[in-house]
């Protein structure tokens, strides 16, 4: 996969919650989670898939928009 159709991929992810989980999982043959960070209602993480995170899971309550739309995790 070519550098820059990974790294122009944003998303953005909204804690509509406490303690949601935003789990980075690693590109490759091994997938495995690698960074887990946790947001507070009203937190905004923006972030990229990068040559190290391939998938990300999120765990609780957000709202998450991506290049493909948008998905409320309920
Ligand atoms: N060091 C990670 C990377 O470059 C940081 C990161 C980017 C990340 N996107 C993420 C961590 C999504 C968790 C979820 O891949």
């Amino acid at each position: 996969m070519s550098d820059q159709s990974v790294k122009a991929d944003y998303f953005v992810i909204k804690a509509l919650e406490d303690g949601v989980q935003v789990i980075g999982l690693t590109r490759g043959s091994d997938t495995k989670f690698h960074h887990s960070e946790k947001l507070d209602q009203g937190e905004i993480m923006i972030a990229q898939f990068t040559e190290h995170t391939s998938a990300i899971k999120v765990r609780g309550k957000a709202l998450i928009q991506t290049s493909h739309g948008e998905v409320e995790n309920l």
